[in-house]
């Protein structure tokens, strides 16, 4: 990035989303809220916008990006859709799934934006001033999610403020993220493979396919890997250490809780947030990445984080958490 940018926050209102898909057509660079977080959006057409928004993030260029577009018809020009995959984007599109599939010969999306692989990932978001978005541009938006690579996802307007203000063009803001967690990644190329747990559980994804999904492979968790990229481990990492599955607060240690029983030491924390005090998985999904952020401006060099069970989105959860704890590549 050379000279720094306005970046102007506008509330999502229908004008406001009508100067997003304008800024979006001509090469700009959008954050916008969807179900899951805020997405940073360039024209996934535009190779050139593409690059910026890789500048803009500092992400590494062999990360490839999802493809958001409006609808299945939109999905089926740019991919092919084997069996398991036109099941699982009847169930649950739009909302918290992509789907990684073979792209289509007559594929759009610029070469830039799949890091060129023969594969390309495809979401169709619920959330309404996404939706409006994509409708009136009329063509794919790619959309990490829209914080500085390394960082924690957003899913308020004001984080991606604090982390790419300067960086882009504009903020969409939609309020808080109802999910809290990125979408579900699933491949369909040979047997269905989980990529990445998230908003949407493994459960509910193996019902509808009526079998259950492979793991990604420990290969593909090589950053230099070719095969399934973006499962760097530090992708989620707050300054601070993470100590998971605490069974005490340490002194000096912010802690981050979970369910109704407090830990023995937590009087002494330098902050404590709780994930949810009831215990609810949907509930802390929503609050991780923002609880994560405000503990980790208490200043504390190590944030102890209480055990989440596994079940439901807590899979998700627990991976966000763990990548999080895992040392930083930068
Ligand atoms: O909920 C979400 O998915 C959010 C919102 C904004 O839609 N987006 C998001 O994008 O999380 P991003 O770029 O942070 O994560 C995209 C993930 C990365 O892990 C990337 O490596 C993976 O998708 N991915 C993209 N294309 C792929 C491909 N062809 N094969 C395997 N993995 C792919
Ligand atoms: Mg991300």
């Amino acid at each position: 990035m050379t000279a720094p940018l306005t970046t102007r926050v506008v509330p999502a209102e229908f004008s406001a989303i009508a100067d997003a898909a304008i800024c979006l057509a001509n090469g700009g660079l959008v954050a916008f809220p969807t179900e899951t977080v805020y997405g940073l959006g360039a024209d996934a057409t535009n190779g050139t916008a593409v690059a910026r928004l890789f500048a803009a993030k500092g992400r590494p260029s062999f990360n490839p990006l999802i493809a958001h577009v409006y609808d299945l018809a939109a999905a089926r020009r740019l991919a092919a859709f084997d069996a398991a995959a036109e099941r699982l984007a009847k169930a649950f599109w739009p909302g918290p799934l992509t789907l990684v599939l073979r792209t289509s010969a007559a594929c759009p999306v610029a070469e830039l934006a799949t890091a060129g692989l023969p594969s390309i990932a495809l979401r169709v978001p619920s959330h309404p001033v996404a939706r409006e978005l994509l409708s009136r541009l009329g063509r794919p938006v790619v959309a990490p999610s829209a914080n500085r690579s390394g960082h924690v996802s957003p899913t308020t307007a004001q984080h991606v403020l604090a982390d790419l203000g300067g960086r882009i063009d504009l903020i969409v803001d939609g309020g808080p993220a109802a999910v809290g967690v990125e979408s579900t990644i699933v491949a369909c190329l040979n047997r269905p493979v989980l990529l990445r747990p998230g908003g949407l559980p493994r459960a509910e994804i193996e019902r509808v396919l009526g079998m259950e999904l492979d793991d990604v492979p420990a290969s593909a968790v090589d950053p230099e890997s070719p095969v399934a990229p973006g499962m760097l481990a530090s992708h989620y990492a707050p300054r601070a250490q993470l100590r998971l599955r605490a069974e005490n607060v340490r002194p000096g240690e912010a802690l981050l809780a979970f369910g109704p029983n407090l830990l023995l030491g937590a009087e002494h924390a330098a902050m404590v947030l709780n994930l949810s005090p009831g215990g609810d998985l949907v509930e802390a999904a929503a609050n991780l990445f923002s609880d994560l952020r405000t503990l980790d401006t208490a200043g504390a060099a190590t944030i102890a984080v209480m055990p989440v069970p596994r079940e439901g989105l807590g899979e998700a959860i627990n991976d966000r958490l763990a990548r999080a704890a895992a040392p930083k590549s930068d």
